[in-house]
Parts: structure tokens; C-alpha cells; sequence
């Protein structure tokens, strides 16, 4: 091979690094640019996916799962970073750790995902809720988890873990239904996806089957509403359906009282706001790290009735491998918080190879003239 060859790979391999080094997620006036990979304050890419916001004070805390380069399980546990311009992130470590004890729930090698972080007025502490998944088995334990912490840094202890509402029926099922749902039977279902199949789901089926031992609970968030009642809102029933519950006044267990929503609807990656008197609910469908078309709800009472919209998101993502506004630009919602008066849509662009790289994306909503929600694609934009 000539020398030509060499000098000019040389010359490509010097440029893609130097373009790597140099696009970032933050350009020179402060603008956020999406599709590109953002540094902390020491130049690292920020490893917190599925994460979320929480202002306290005039600081801003960024939680998520710190995830390894390779692999899905988790070493280290979920990281927190800081900053008061919303751009400039300092790593404050991990604030939850995995434990080194065989048999802990949070044994290092389990699955911790989607941590959001509330803050309890009342009792003062602050509390994390996350999707964990105990060692060595996959996806199947489906549990939500408790943590608290005087400090938003950390260190967060492990209060608990637990699938939902044993022996509880939901509050928006009527006798008839609940009657309804104790005559399904999920066992003697062995082909899903059928029309006869889908009617079971709706009535209940996997609600029924699970009620003694408690409802599965995998994507999740948290939402607080302006009265401090806070809301969990998750994935449950082979993600098949989402269960919304409200939270006891510690943050740290439920009431009992919740709803189930959107039962067959398939919606993972929930972010719940409220947009003055309208509760919006944005959701992927569920195709693992692989980007899909987004889905919004939206109802006058966070217990309903809630009717389902089309995907709020528009256009394409012309600066960043011109995704679809229906592949959601390539990213999974995690979260939508208001900022300095503005909601911001986060979302994870997964990169299932390397989770630790996974891009982030920050995209503000819109509202049109009758308040719904409207997502486009913005290559960078300023607060
Ligand atoms: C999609 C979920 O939204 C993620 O949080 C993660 O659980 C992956 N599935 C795992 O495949």
C-alpha cells in the first residue's frame, strides 16, 4: 500500500478524533446542541440515562444511571451532577451506590433504571424512586425501589423495593369490571397479540394474575403535583399497560390508590407534567433500545379519564441523522421539567453497544392556541 494511503488514513483517522474532541453538545454563545456528545466540567461525557432534573435552591440536580461501556448491568449505581446554568454539569459522583452484600436488592450487578429524584417538603429529605432489577435475572423481578438522603448528592440510602398494590384493585374499576377481570385467566393464553387475546388484556388479565403477588412496575417517573401529593406513574403488566399511584405523604410507599390506564397500549418511557389545568402524559411504545413513535395522553384530573392524542413531536432532525419526528428524532423520552419557566422534553438517544455513550437530548415544548403540547426538532437552541 502507498505511502499516500497511510498519510491520508492518518490525516481521516486525526479529523474524525479532532471532531470528536470538538463537537460537543454546548457551542461558544451557551446554545445547546443536540446529537452531540456533552462534557462535564471535566470533559467526560455525562453518564446519567433515564435520568431526570431537580431544582433545589438556585442549583440544578441531574440524576440518572451511570452506565458501564459495555454490558447493562449495573457496577457503580445511579450518579448525580450539578450546575445553576443548566449547561455546565459537575460530577458529584454516584449518590446511590450498588451494595457489595450477596443477596441485597441492590446487589452490584442488578439493574437500576430511571431514577427520579423528589423533593418532600414535609419531612425534608430527599427521595429516589428507580426501576430495579435484582441480579441475575433479567427483567422478570419488575420492582420499585426507595431510597432517601438529607443531602440531593447523596449519599441516598435503600429504604426498599417491591412490585405494586398486592390484593389491591385499581380505583377506576367498577365491580362489574373487577368481576370482569377475576374471570380471565392468563395461564390458558399461550399466543398473544390476537384480537381474543387483546380483550383479556383490556379487562384486566395480567392485573388478575399478579394481584396476589403484587403488580410489575419497570419504566417509570415520578410527578408532584402543586398540592405535594406526588404520583408514580409505570409500565406494568408485561408493559402492556400503565398504572398511575399516588404516594404516601413520605414519598417512600404508596397509599393503595391508583389507576390503571391505557390497558394493550404498550407505552414504556413515561413523562407526566401539568401544563395549568391539563395533566399531559408523553410515552414511547416499547421496542427495547430501538427508537419508536411517541404517544401522548391528556386528562382534566390526574385520575382521569384520559384520552389519548397523537406524538407530539414534528419535523426531523435535520442536523442529527435526520430522524423522523415518528422514530421521536431517535431518542426515548425520560422526563419533562420546567426550567427557568419552560418544559424541557429529555430523552436518551440509547446507544445499546455502548450505554455509557448514549447521547442526550433536551428539546423545549411548545404549546399551541389550545395548550396541547408540540415537539419540534430543534439542532440547538438557548434557555
Ligand atoms: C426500554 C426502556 O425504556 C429502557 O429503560 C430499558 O429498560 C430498555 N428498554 C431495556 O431494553
Amino acid at each position: 500500500m502507498s505511502t499516500r494511503f497511510f498519510t491520508l488514513t492518518r490525516i481521516s483517522l486525526l479529523s474524525l478524533l479532532w471532531a470528536v474532541l470538538t463537537s460537543t453538545a454546548l457551542a461558544q454563545d451557551g446554545a445547546l446542541i443536540n446529537g452531540q456528545p456533552w462534557p462535564d466540567t471535566n470533559g467526560r461525557h455525562i453518564n446519567a440515562h433515564g435520568g431526570c432534573i431537580l431544582q433545589h435552591g438556585d442549583t440544578y440536580y441531574w440524576y440518572g444511571e451511570q452506565r458501564p461501556d459495555r454490558g447493562f448491568t449495573m457496577d457503580g449505581g445511579i450518579t448525580v451532577y450539578k450546575s445553576t446554568d443548566l449547561r455546565h454539569w459537575t460530577d458529584c459522583g454516584i449518590c446511590l451506590h450498588t451494595s457489595s452484600d450477596e443477596g441485597s436488592d441492590i446487589e452490584r450487578g442488578c439493574i437500576m433504571e430511571r431514577p427520579k429524584v423528589l423533593w418532600n417538603e414535609r419531612t425534608r429529605r430527599f427521595v429516589m424512586l428507580f426501576h430495579l432489577e435484582l441480579k441475575g435475572r433479567g427483567y422478570e423481578a419488575a420492582r420499585v425501589a426507595f431510597a432517601e438522603s438529607e443531602s440531593p448528592t447523596g449519599p441516598f440510602r435503600f429504604v426498599r423495593s417491591k412490585r405494586l398494590h398486592a390484593q389491591t384493585w385499581p380505583f377506576n374499576m367498577s365491580d362489574a369490571d373487577i368481576l370482569a377481570a377475576k374471570q380471565t385467566n392468563a395461564a390458558q393464553w399461550h399466543e398473544w397479540w390476537t384480537p381474543e387475546w387483546r380483550k383479556e388484556v383490556e379487562k384486566g388479565m395480567y392485573l388478575w394474575r399478579d394481584m396476589e403477588s403484587g403488580q410489575m412496575s419497570r419504566d417509570m417517573t415520578v410527578f408532584t403535583d402543586t398540592d405535594g401529593t406526588a404520583y408514580h406513574i409505570t409500565s406494568s403488566q408485561e408493559n402492556l399497560t400503565l398504572l398511575i399511584s399516588e404516594l404516601s405523604a413520605d414519598y417512600l410507599d404508596f397509599t393503595g390508590k391508583y389507576i390503571m390506564l391505557a390497558p394493550g397500549g404498550l407505552n414504556e418511557a413515561p413523562c407526566l407534567f401539568r401544563h395549568a389545568d391539563d395533566y399531559w402524559l408523553i410515552c414511547s411504545g416499547c421496542t427495547g433500545w430501538a427508537p419508536n413513535e411517541a404517544r401522548m395522553f391528556k386528562a382534566k384530573s390526574i385520575w382521569g379519564p384520559w384520552t389519548q392524542l397523537p406524538s407530539p413531536f414534528q419535523g426531523t432532525a435535520s442536523g442529527y441523522r435526520d430522524m423522523p419526528a415518528d422514530k421521536t428524532f431517535g431518542a426515548q423520552g425520560t422526563f419533562v421539567c420546567q426550567l427557568e419557566g419552560r418544559f424541557v422534553f429529555m430523552a436518551d438517544v440509547w446507544n445499546p453497544r455502548h450505554l455509557a455513550r448514549s447521547l442526550h437530548f433536551w428539546l423545549p415544548v411548545h404549546f399551541d392556541n389550545e395548550g396541547t403540547p408540540f415537539i419540534p426538532w430543534a439542532d440547538n437552541w438557548k434557555q
